[in-house]
């Protein structure tokens, strides 16, 4: 099967892009493919909302320092002005697609504000702000007759080179994907003028995280193997408060950073307001910070958790602005006017991945790269609240302008089908069961918030050996999601412990015990 544009994943991401290029070219024919339910991603649970320059007392300027401070030094500033400029153009789209966001009485955007924000700028849809974006964009996409977007299609592999025994292939292009139909168990190939990647993050590499199940690095894992560049793995974003939850490793529920905006404190067991002693912004310190200052508590008390008191809050507010967060609460038997919300970081974001250029151009010829599976240099080593369904827009439009201005050509290659002669059905799913869970302990145990050079040494042996089993059992087994996963994760997972191996300077959300040693010994 052939298509002009192929792109993976149905997030923020994948749909804009898709609705951009299908509306501007009607007789070219884009595929969205995604693994699970079209609407299923990151970006149906975002709830905060989308960063952007509105208000009087706000200024593009503004939202570029902020985005600097928070990134510690290692955002790309070209990138960071060119995103924050085109937000309030991105979100004119949106609202012509017929996404709504909240206003006050007077039609006014109703701003929220978030950690590492100096002015009030997150445009929002009450806590569910993901979800309108994700109803709003999958809407559009069905509008449009040269769209076809099929779910429960998984990609498998980028076609490469390697797959091709022709000499027209060209070194270090791909040609579309190997695509695994779950529900009719077949592979086949779609091959494609030009591929996007939308798949999204990393979470699920942490078996607690905020992430849904989908969230499994796949597009990550695909690219590297492809030979693509992939840098500022070690950036993983840990959210200071996803909701406690005693029974451990499992998608945890996030507690919005707005509500912190709103006025919320965060307590340790004994009701101390901790984050005082730790920065003068407090609660509304940036995520890195609050995150590494709830980890320090936890260890000095040895809790499991700490709490997030809103009792001193207008509850009817609390309620009108986030009806979600107060429904899962009280499911919890946590009544937010009374009762303090016990919360812990869980791993949330991933700040690096795919290199792109600010056209969303990958290393690899005709492969794009889109949303939470790139690192674009906007978010530098801590992405600042709500920029990245801000970069997912303006990044999605930059690859519609350059498809727009450059065409490609379809060469008439053969791509042989996927071959999987000698392979079985498994017996034992349970080898994919028991590594999984060991993959996400050691991630959790060894390459958390607090990294050592001993412990990530000792995980980049366990992940070798884990590897070694899983590859053996890739190769004799017919292709199933959780397999692919498992093997995605931990291709994902030596990256990370990697690239926090080469790190030797502690910034934003990363840090190195020996890091400190270092530079003391230095001083
Ligand atoms: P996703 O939305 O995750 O979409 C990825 C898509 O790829 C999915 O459709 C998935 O099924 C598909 N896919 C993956 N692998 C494959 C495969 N192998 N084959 C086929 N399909 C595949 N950011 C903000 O800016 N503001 C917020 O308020 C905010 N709140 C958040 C709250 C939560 C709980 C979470 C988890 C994240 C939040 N974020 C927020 C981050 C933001 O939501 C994500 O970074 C963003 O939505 C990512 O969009 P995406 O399109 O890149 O990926
Ligand atoms: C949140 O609502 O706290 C999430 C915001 C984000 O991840 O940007």
């Amino acid at each position: 099967m052939s298509t002009n544009y192929l792109v993976i994943g149905s997030g923020i991401a994948g749909l804009t892009f898709a609705v951009k290029i299908a509306e501007k070219f009607p007789d070219r024919r884009v595929i969205v493919i995604t693994k699970a339910n079209e609407d299923e991603s990151n970006t149906k649970y975002a709830q905060g909302g989308v960063a952007i320059v509105l208000d009087d007392k706000d200024s593009f300027k503004k939202h570029v320092k902020d985005t600097l401070i928070a990134g510690d030094g290692l955002c790309d500033e070209a990138v960071v002005k060119m995103v924050v400029r085109e937000g309030p153009k991105r979100l004119e789209e949106l609202l012509l697609w017929g996404a709504n966001f909240d206003t006050d009485a007077s039609g006014d955007f109703n701003l929220g504000k978030e950690g590492g924000h100096s002015e009030y700028r997150i445009v929002h849809h009450k806590d569910i702000t993901g979800y309108e974006i994700e109803r709003a964009l999958l809407k559009k996409v069905h509008e449009l007759k040269n769209v076809t977007l099929w779910s429960h299609h998984f990609a498998i592999d980028l076609i490469t080179k390697h797959h091709i025994i022709d000499s027209q292939a060209k070194d270090n292009t791909c040609y579309g994907a190997y695509v695994f139909d779950q529900k009719k168990g077949t592979i086949f190939t779609i091959k494609a003028d030009s591929t996007l990647l939308a798949a999204g993050g990393i979470g699920r590499v942490y078996g607690h995280t905020t992430n849904p199940v989908i969230a499994t690095g796949d597009g990550i894992a695909m690219a590297y193997r492809a030979k693509a560049r992939i840098t500022d793995m070690e950036f993983i974003q840990f959210h200071p408060t996803a909701l406690y939850d005693a029974r451990g490793d499992q998608s945890s529920f996030l507690i919005s950073e707005a509500v912190r905006g709103m006025g919320a404190y965060l307590r340790n067991k004994i009701g101390y307001r901790f984050m005082l002693g730790y920065d003068e912004r407090a609660e509304l310190a940036s995520r890195d910070i609050v995150s590494q200052s709830i980890d320090s508590e936890l260890k000095k008390t040895g809790d499991t958790h700490v709490f997030l008191d809103c009792t001193h809050l207008d509850i009817e507010e609390f309620k009108k602005h986030f009806p979600n967060i107060y429904k899962k609460c009280k499911q919890s038997h946590i009544d937010v006017a009374t009762d303090w919300i016990p919360v812990v970081p869980a791993s949330h974001y991933l700040c690096g991945g795919i290199d792109v250029d600010m056209d969303g151009k990958t290393s690899i010829n005709n492969l794009f790269a889109c949303g939470e599976c790139t690192r674009t240099g906007l978010h530098g080593a801590n992405r600042l609240a709500s920029n990245s369904l801000l970069e997912a827009l303006v990044y999605a439009h930059n690859i519609f302008k350059y498809h727009s201005e450059h065409t490609y050509e379809t060469l008439e290659l053969e791509i042989p089908e996927w071959n999987d002669e000698g392979t079985t059905v498994p017996r034992e799913h349970v080898i994919i069961q028991y590594n999984l869970k060991q993959l996400q302990a050691l991630m959790r145990d060894y390459v958390g918030i607090v990294r050592s050079n001993s412990r990530l040494t000792k995980a980049i042996k366990h992940l070798d050996l884990m590897s070694a089993e899983v590859e053996e059992f890739y190769k004799q087994a017919k292709v199933s999601t959780s397999l692919c996963e498992l093997r995605n994760m931990i291709n994902v997972a030596h990256l990370i412990i990697n690239q926090s191996i080469a790190r030797k300077e502690n910034k934003g959300g990363f840090y190195k015990l020996d890091n400190i040693k270092e530079n003391e010994t230095e001083a």
